[in-house]
């Protein structure tokens, strides 16, 4: 049976797993030090999926004080379309709310039809009047 039960910082192998298997990784940010980094500053907000011991589903989830922000939301091939993705994000935003955060957003590729496809059915809208930018900080 699938539950869903907080992320700590000794999930990294399978949350690991999982990316590389299923979605892929930044190397920027996903190394076990960025993981651990993004936990500390937000531990009650990122969940796995389990199916016994093994993860099989991921949202990571925090907040600036300000706006919520998801990445990495991944469930493993086998598991989807069971509400697992869906269930994980509703965790993910009752922690949000319980930290009295009142709107989250996230990035997808546009290529990324499943994801979209996601996203706009279970209510998160696009907003094609504004430009992500970014850059390195160094
Ligand atoms: C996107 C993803 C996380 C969805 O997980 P999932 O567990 O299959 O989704 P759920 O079963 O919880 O779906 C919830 C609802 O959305 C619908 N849905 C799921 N994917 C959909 C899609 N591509 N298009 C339209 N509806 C979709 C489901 O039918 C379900 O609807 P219902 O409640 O009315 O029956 C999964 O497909 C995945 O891991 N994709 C690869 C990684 C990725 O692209 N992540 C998102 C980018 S950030």
């Amino acid at each position: 049976m699938v539950e869903i039960r907080l992320m700590t910082i000794n999930d990294w192998k399978g949350v690991e797993e999982v990316w590389k298997e299923h979605e892929g990784t930044n190397p920027v940010d996903d190394c076990e030090e960025g993981f651990t980094r993004y936990l500390k500053r937000n531990p009650t907000t990122s969940f796995v999926a389990v199916d016994g011991e093994k993860i099989i589903g991921t949202i990571l989830a925090g907040h600036d004080g300000r706006r919520g922000f998801f990445h990495h939301v991944v469930v493993a091939p086998e598991y989807r379309n069971h509400g697992i993705g869906e269930d994980l994000v509703n965790h993910a935003m009752d922690a949000l709310e319980k930290e009295g955060i009142q709107k989250t957003a996230l990035v997808v590729f546009e290529y990324n039809d499943l994801g979209n496809g996601f996203w706009e059915h279970i209510g998160f809208t696009t907003r094609p009047d504004l430009v992500y930018r970014n850059k390195y900080v160094k």
